[in-house]
C-alpha cells in the first residue's frame, strides 16, 4: 500500500467512526468548512497530557464555561484557575496554561499563532502539543506522535526496535504517512485508532481499517509490538 492509500483508508474509517468530543469538529462539519477553535484545541491537548479523554471531558466543559476565550483565561486570578484544575493533577500544567494564555493575550492579540514553530515558543507547548495544535486547529501537515501513534506505527510497519530507541524511526515513518490533505482529521484518526482498536493488549484487528497492510498482524506480532527496552 502507498502512503496515500494508507492515509485515505484511515480517513474513510474516521469519517464513519470518529469519536465525539466537546473540543472536536466532526469530519462532516469540517468538510463543510467549520473550523475548530484553536483555544479549545490547545486547552484539550494540555489537559489530555497524562490524563484520559473520559477524565478531561468535564474539566474542559467547566473551563470553557467559565473562560470562553483565551483572553478570559488570561485575565483570570491564578487561584481561580488552580482551583478549577484541582483533581487533574500535574499542577505545573495549570501554571503553564495560565502563562501561555497571558502571552497569547498580550503578545499575539489574543489569537494563537498558526505555525508549529511559533506555537513551540509558547510556555508549556512542546513538540507534541505544537504539532497537534498546528495540525488539528490549523490543518498543517505536522507530524503528530504520541504513545498511541507510536504503537500503531510500530505495528503497521512491524518495527522490532524497542522503545525508546525506536522513536526516531517511528517519527520518520509517521512523517511519511502524514497526508497533505486533511492532516488534522488524520492526526485525530490515528489517535482514535490507537485508543479504540489498536489498543496495547488484545487489539481488535478484525475491525481495523489497516489490518490488510499491517505487517505485525501478518507476522502474528500485533500484541508484542512495540517492544520496550528494559530500564
Ligand atoms: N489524545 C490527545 N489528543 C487527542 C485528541 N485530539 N483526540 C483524541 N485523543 C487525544
Amino acid at each position: 500500500d502507498s502512503a496515500m492509500n494508507l492515509s485515505t483508508e484511515l480517513l474513510d474509517w474516521y469519517d464513519r467512526h470518529a469519536r465525539t468530543m466537546p473540543w472536536r469538529v466532526s469530519p462532516a462539519d469540517r468538510a463543510r468548512g467549520v473550523r475548530p477553535d484553536p483555544y479549545a484545541v490547545w486547552l484539550s491537548e494540555i489537559m489530555l497530557q497524562q490524563t484520559t479523554v473520559a477524565a478531561v471531558r468535564d474539566y474542559f466543559l467547566k473551563f470553557t464555561r467559565i473562560w470562553p476565550k483565551v483572553t478570559d483565561l488570561a485575565a483570570a486570578e491564578d487561584a481561580d484557575v488552580m482551583a478549577a484544575w484541582a483533581g487533574l493533577g500535574y499542577y505545573a500544567r495549570a501554571r503553564n496554561l495560565l502563562k501561555c494564555a497571558r502571552v497569547v493575550a498580550s503578545e499575539h492579540a489574543g489569537r494563537f499563532p498558526d505555525t508549529y514553530e511559533a506555537l513551540l515558543k509558547l510556555p508549556g507547548i512542546g513538540p507534541y502539543t505544537a504539532a497537534a495544535v498546528s495540525a488539528i486547529a490549523f490543518d498543517r501537515s505536522s507530524v503528530v506522535v504520541d504513545g498511541n501513534v507510536e504503537r500503531v506505527i510500530a505495528r503497521l510497519h512491524a518495527v522490532e526496535t524497542p522503545l525508546p530507541d525506536a522513536k526516531p524511526e517511528l517519527t520518520a515513518l509517521a512523517a511519511d504517512l502524514t497526508p497533505e490533505a486533511r492532516p488534522g482529521d488524520y492526526a485525530q484518526a490515528v489517535m482514535d485508532l490507537g485508543a479504540t482498536i489498536c489498543t496495547p493488549r488484545s487489539p481488535a484487528c478484525g475491525i481495523c481499517p489497516w489490518s490488510g497492510p499491517c505487517r505485525a498482524r501478518a507476522m502474528g506480532l500485533q500484541s508484542e509490538l512495540p517492544r520496550k527496552r528494559p530500564k
